[in-house]
């Protein structure tokens, strides 16, 4: 049994798509949530200006006394999860990738796309996970370009972020691409979207797997909470804002908003 918080980190809204999973398998679990809001978007940023926030996230949540740390960010996990675990080797980290594996394996036409920040498609650890469980499939890499930014500002269903998302995926959806990764967390809340968009189209979200993920890790430590569980902001940037976000995304009214 342990009663200390989970910590939770991302540029902004996307990791929230974990949260919730987490919440759903975990409900008796308190999550500290920090959102990057200073310095969002990620995805564009070089590796070592992710790297360092990473860091200085992981330092703020531990000064909180979090049990475990969930990456909830594919950018950030690719610019610095190895770093993290070798820094900080007493805390375990959870972090996300682009669901490769699954959907190669459930991939007909041996044709996936991965639709992620540059940050995420240019990092060793994608090009890792490509090379183990990619092989005879076709991994197409399609940066989504504005994407985040527009889930960012809860326009998730809007005729823009439609076209934007036939113009990035239609090419290769055309070419015979019959799944597509979300590569990003910010998409998961397009998941919806991107299935009336591409109809027979199979969408890879590796959220959920993460949140049981770190459910497991609790499990095995034996270190899950005795509840009641919650959920607690920190925004580097506009945290009231922040916060509205986070009702809009169906979450009840966060417990406490820390700058
Ligand atoms: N949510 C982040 C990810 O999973 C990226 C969003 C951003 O560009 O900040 O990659």
């Amino acid at each position: 049994m342990d009663n200390r918080p989970v910590g939770m980190f991302d540029s902004g809204v996307g990791g929230l798509a974990v949260a919730r999973a987490f919440r759903r398998l975990a409900p008796s679990e308190h999550i500290l949530y920090f959102a990057d809001t200073a310095w969002f978007p990620y995805g564009p940023r070089p590796a070592a200006e992710v790297r360092k926030r990473s860091f200085a996230i992981a330092h703020r949540l531990l000064a909180s006394d979090v049990k475990l740390i969930v990456v909830a960010c594919n950018t950030a996990s690719a610019a610095a999860l190895d770093a993290l675990r070798e820094a900080f080797p007493a805390v375990p980290f959870v972090g996300i990738v682009p669901g490769v594996k699954p959907a190669a394996r459930q991939s007909r036409s041996r044709h996936v796309v991965v639709l992620a920040t540059a940050g995420t498609l240019d990092g060793g650890l994608f090009e890792r996970v490509v090379e183990e469980f990619g092989k005879g499939t076709r991994v197409a890499r399609v940066v989504g370009h504005g994407l985040a930014e527009a889930v960012e500002r809860a326009e998730h269903r809007t005729p823009h972020v439609r076209a934007r998302l036939r113009e990035l995926l239609q090419p290769e959806v055309s070419a015979g691409a019959d799944t597509i990764v979300l590569g990003c967390t910010h998409y998961a809340f397009l998941a919806n979207v991107i299935e009336e968009e591409f109809p027979g189209v199979t969408v890879v979200d590796t959220t959920e797997p993460v949140a049981r993920r770190a459910l497991d890790l609790l499990r095995e430590r034996d270190a899950l909470g005795p509840g009641p569980g919650g959920l607690s902001l920190i925004a580097s940037l506009d945290p009231e804002r922040f916060a509205q976000k986070v009702e809009r995304l169906g979450f009840q009214r966060a417990e406490a908003v820390q700058v």
